[in-house]
């Protein structure tokens, strides 16, 4: 059965795209059998790229986010998916108001993953520039998922 899962942040171009294809990369070295999509909280950003700094980064790691397109989380997604999976605190009280009756997917925080980190929430790298440690966070998380999920 597939498993459904949906990364979740603020503006949907830094930190859940970078999620995104991260886990799709590693997930596609493994016998996963998963249906992945990063949203926003927000629309700001919708129809945009993902970050070009967080593509420049994913590039030099060897994954691809050049298919990705930001949207906007919605109430269905609690229908669809599995697992919503945020990278902030932030981002789970807005993502719980949204939740619709019947609507069962899980929320977690995604750094739940990676319980040997010392951070629980992915830093926002849009204004900080972290990228590097950002994407070292999300790597482990999603092997950590994988691990679980495998
Ligand atoms: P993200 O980062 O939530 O990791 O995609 C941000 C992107 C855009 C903005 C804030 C955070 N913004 O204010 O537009």
């Amino acid at each position: 059965m597939t498993i459904k899962i949906m990364f979740v942040c603020l503006g949907n171009i830094c930190r859940s795209p970078t999620a995104e294809g991260v886990f799709r990369g590693l997930a596609a070295q493994s016998e996963l059998d998963v249906f992945i999509d990063s949203s926003g909280t927000s629309g700001w950003h919708n129809g945009d790229l993902p970050d070009t700094r967080a593509m420049a980064e994913a590039n030099a790691r060897g994954y691809d986010l050049s298919a990705q397109r930001s949207s906007q989380l919605k109430p269905q997604d609690f229908h669809e998916f599995d697992l919503i999976l945020c990278m902030d605190n932030s981002n789970i009280t807005k993502t719980e108001a949204i939740r619709p009756k019947g609507g069962n997917a899980k929320v977690k925080l995604f750094l739940d993953y990676a319980p040997n980190q010392s951070l629980r929430e992915v830093p926002d790298p849009y204004y900080e520039h972290n990228f590097e440690a950002v994407f070292d966070l999300i790597e482990d998380a999603s092997r950590g998922l994988i691990a679980e999920l495998s």
